[in-house]
């Protein structure tokens, strides 16, 4: 479809923030890159990378919150490339590798009202697990899915 690629990197290549933060500032418009800065000290980090050809287009990004949880930091798609499956598509290679890797469990936060982040995330197989007002104010969704084993 389109040309459009997938790549998984990991640990220390997945730190590199100078071309995440191109595409961030893409994907959220106004993005401060110093919001990348955790990205140094985070415990496994995973990157998986949509691609147009050689350019990123979209991409989804987390690291290792305990022995068997990872936690679904960042992601999402080039505005010009949106609602063609790929942030699905994304999710579900980043599922894959992370059963591959031995988690049995993927936590996610997310805005309360970003709506088009929290249907993804149901329909691909999350479920509600809390609601809060975060340190700034924001209400916030937690979501969590469990990927291999009893429930
Ligand atoms: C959320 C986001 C990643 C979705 O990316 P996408 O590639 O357009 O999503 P997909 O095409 O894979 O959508 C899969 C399904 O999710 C749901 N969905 C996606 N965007 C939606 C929207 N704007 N409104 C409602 N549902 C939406 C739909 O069910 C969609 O299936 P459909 O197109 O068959 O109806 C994208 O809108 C984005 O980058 N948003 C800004 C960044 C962001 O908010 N990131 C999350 C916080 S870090």
């Amino acid at each position: 479809m389109d040309d459009i690629s997938y790549r998984i990197i990991v640990d220390d290549a997945a730190r590199d923030q100078a071309p995440l933060a191109t595409l961030c500032g893409r994907v959220f418009g106004a993005f401060d890159p110093g919001y990348l800065d955790r990205l140094a000290s985070v415990v496994d980090p995973v990157l998986v990378q949509a691609l147009h050809g050689d350019a990123p287009i979209g991409f989804k990004l987390g690291y290792r919150r305990g022995a068997t949880l990872f936690y679904s930091w960042l992601g999402g798609v080039d505005p010009d490339w949106r609602r063609r499956g790929i942030a699905e598509q994304l999710t579900i290679i980043q599922h894959d590798r992370l059963m591959a890797l031995g988690y049995a469990t993927v936590e996610t936060r997310t805005r309360a009202n970003n709506n088009a982040m929290i249907i993804l995330n149901l329909r691909s197989g999350f479920e509600v697990r809390g609601f809060e007002i975060d340190a700034a104010g924001n209400p916030v969704v937690t979501q969590r899915k469990r990927l291999a084993g009893p429930t």
